[in-house]
C-alpha cells in the first residue's frame, strides 16, 4: 500500500541559519501530529543538508537533496555524488525538476544516468516531470508526460520502482500561483498510473506514489490531495514557512 508524502523543495532559498530554524520549527510542529502512513520530506540546498539532517535527527522527517551527479566521483567541478550525500545521512534525491531541465539542460539521457546512479546506491528518487503550457494548449500534455517517463524510467525493473516517487509538476503551475485544477491533476495522475500498469503491472502501478507539484498552498491543498490518484505534493513556495508547510501536512 502506498503512503502519502508531503515534500518541501526549498530550492535556492535559506542560508544555514534560516535552514536550521525552519527545520527545527517543522520538527516541533510535527511532534504533536499523528503521522500514520504519511512521509514528510524537506530538501534544503546541498550546503545545508548536513546541518538539517542533524537538526531533524529523531524526527519523522526525510532530508532530501535537490540534485546529484551521475558519476561515482571524479573531475566534475561543483558537482555532488551519491556517496557524498549518503555520507551526510541523505538517502533521497529529487531528480528531473523542471528548473534543472530548463536552466541546466538536463535531458532524458542525463536523467536516466542519474536515476541509474541513485539506484546503484539504493537511494530513493523523487522524479519530476510535467508539460509546458504550450504542450497543454496543443493537447500534447499526455504525450509529453508519457515520453518523459518512458525515456528516463521505463528501463527500470519492477523492483527498482520501490525506490521511485513520481512528481507530476506542470511547468505552467510552478511558482506561478496558477494550479492545475484538482480534476486536471487527477486526470493526469490516473493516466500515469495506467501507463505504469500497462508497461509493468497493476502492483507496480498501485504501489507508486504520485505527487502533484505546482503552486500548492494551504488554501488549495485539501482539494488536490483528496483526489484518488494524488498521493501528496511537492511544494516550493509554501514550504518555506513552517506554518504553511505544517498546514499542508495537516491537509493530507
Ligand atoms: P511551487 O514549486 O510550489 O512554488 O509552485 C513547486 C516545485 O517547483 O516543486
Amino acid at each position: 500500500m502506498r503512503k502519502k508524502i508531503v515534500a518541501g523543495n526549498w530550492k535556492m532559498n535559506n542560508d544555514l541559519s534560516a535552514s536550521t530554524t525552519l527545520a527545527a520549527e517543522i520538527k516541533a510542529g510535527l511532534s504533536s501530529m499523528a503521522l500514520t502512513d504519511i512521509e514528510v520530506m524537506i530538501a534544503p540546498t546541498s550546503v545545508n543538508l548536513q546541518a538539517v539532517a542533524e537538526v531533524t535527527k529523531g524526527a519523522p522527517i526525510t532530508v532530501a537533496a535537490q540534485n546529484m551527479h551521475y558519476a561515482e566521483n571524479g573531475a566534475f567541478t561543483g558537482e555532488i555524488s551519491a556517496k557524498m550525500l549518503q555520507s551526510v545521512g541523505v538517502n533521497t534525491v529529487i531528480l528531473g525538476h523542471s528548473e534543472r531541465r530548463a536552466y541546466f539542460n538536463e535531458d532524458a539521457n542525463l536523467l536516466a544516468k542519474k536515476v541509474e546512479q541513485a539506484l546503484e546506491h539504493q537511494m530513493k528518487i523523487v522524479f519530476c516531470f510535467g508539460e509546458q503550457l504550450e504542450d497543454r494548449k496543443e493537447n500534447q500534455h499526455f504525450n509529453v508526460v508519457e515520453n518523459q517517463l518512458r525515456d528516463a524510467l521505463f528501463q527500470l525493473t519492477p523492483a527498482d520502482w520501490q525506490h521511485i516517487v513520481l512528481a507530476y509538476e506542470p511547468v505552467w503551475a510552478i511558482g506561478t500561483g496558477e494550479t492545475a485544477s484538482p480534476a486536471q491533476a487527477q486526470e493526469m495522475h490516473a493516466f500515469i498510473r495506467e501507463l505504469i500498469a500497462e508497461h509493468y503491472d497493476e502492483e507496480v502501478a498501485e504501489d507508486v506514489c504520485i505527487l502533484y507539484g505546482g503552486s500548492v498552498k494551504p488554501s488549495n491543498a485539501k482539494e488536490i490531495f483528496s483526489q484518488k490518484d494524488v498521493d501528496g505534493g511537492l511544494i516550493g513556495g509554501a514550504s518555506l514557512k513552517s506554518e504553511d508547510f505544517l498546514a499542508l501536512i495537516k491537509a493530507i
